[in-house]
């Protein structure tokens, strides 16, 4: 029997059933004289590579929702229909924030604004010429991505630790979230694609898809956005960003081995349990809840 012909029968992951997402509607302040240094410790060259990943998400996460939602309907179990709901909820909330923090972007480099037309122009045509089940695989790939992501943001201090507070902040719940709801468009595709030789295919071809596509859209913008800082050329500038990226802090090298994870046909997000990080996830987000306008009373 093949190994493909022996992964259990569609079902939800047990820890994904025991980890329901929540919508947190939060406010976070963002200086804008700091877009372009935030990380701190990275410099421009590795800030400009989370700005640069800012400026796909509310675009990308728009189209996830669009793909989960388009299957909603489908799912029969109430939990997980929930859990999608939940994730459509944390998806639009992350888009809004994130498109504050982009206007900053914009605001110092108006090339970003370029970027983001560009990112919609392909999703809008990806979303027009792909069927639902592609637009879906696409979506748990990048949501793999994310995952992988958020999981290094959360797992190594190092990363933020001389970070502005309120772009830290900002990442940080964006981290918590996509750790809260990394099963649920899985579970949404196990549900609704199943677990046989087509639906394996068609996901593990959608994330060599997603991640050339993501990284190929991401690479040139960000070295752009690096040249008209002026940065080009700056040495220490790159050592410290390769530091982060790729050296002693290796925030993009740790993610290469779990990225092949997703190749396995029994993987689920869930394999790698890291719900600690969403301990305290109510006590942090608490002082960035979004506070009530004050009610108008007559005089
Ligand atoms: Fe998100
Ligand atoms: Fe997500």
């Amino acid at each position: 029997m093949s190994q493909l012909q022996s992964v259990k029968p569609a079902s939800r992951n047990r820890k994904s059933e025991s980890v329901m997402p929540t919508r947190r509607d939060l406010r976070f302040d963002l200086p804008a004289d700091r877009v372009q240094d935030w990380v701190g410790n990275g410099g421009v060259q590795f800030t400009h590579l989370m700005n640069a990943m800012s400026l796909v998400i509310p675009v990308g996460e728009r189209f996830f929702i669009d793909a989960v939602r388009h299957y909603r309907d489908q799912i029969q179990d109430p939990e997980l229909k929930k859990a999608a709901t939940a994730f459509i909820g944390q998806e639009a909330m992350h888009g809004r924030e994130h498109d504050q923090y982009n206007a900053r972007m914009i605001e110092r480099l108006p090339s970003a604004a370029v970027f983001e037309r560009r990112v919609k122009k392909l999703l809008d045509t990806f979303q027009a010429r792909t069927p639902p089940s592609m637009r879906l695989s696409s979506t748990i790939a990048l949501e793999h991505l994310t995952a992988l992501m958020a999981n290094g943001l959360l797992a190594d201090a190092r990363v933020t630790e001389n970070a502005e507070p309120g772009y830290h902040a900002l990442w940080r719940w964006h981290a918590l979230e996509e750790t809260e709801h990394k099963g649920v468009a899985y579970d949404v595709w196990e549900a609704t694609q199943g677990r046989g030789p087509r639906a394996y295919a068609i996901r593990a071809f959608g994330l060599v898809l997603a991640t050339a596509i993501f990284w190929s859209m991401v690479v040139p913008h960000y070295l752009n956005f690096v040249r008209e800082e002026g940065r080009l050329t700056d040495l220490k500038g790159w050592k410290s960003a390769y530091d982060m990226a790729f050296g002693r802090i290796g925030f993009l090298r740790r993610m290469v081995r779990p990225w092949f994870d997703y190749f396995r046909p029994d993987f689920h997000p869930w394999d790698d349990d890291n719900s600690r990080f969403l301990e305290g996830i109510e006590q942090f987000s608490a002082p960035y809840a979004r506070r009530q306008a004050p009610l108008q009373t007559a005089a």
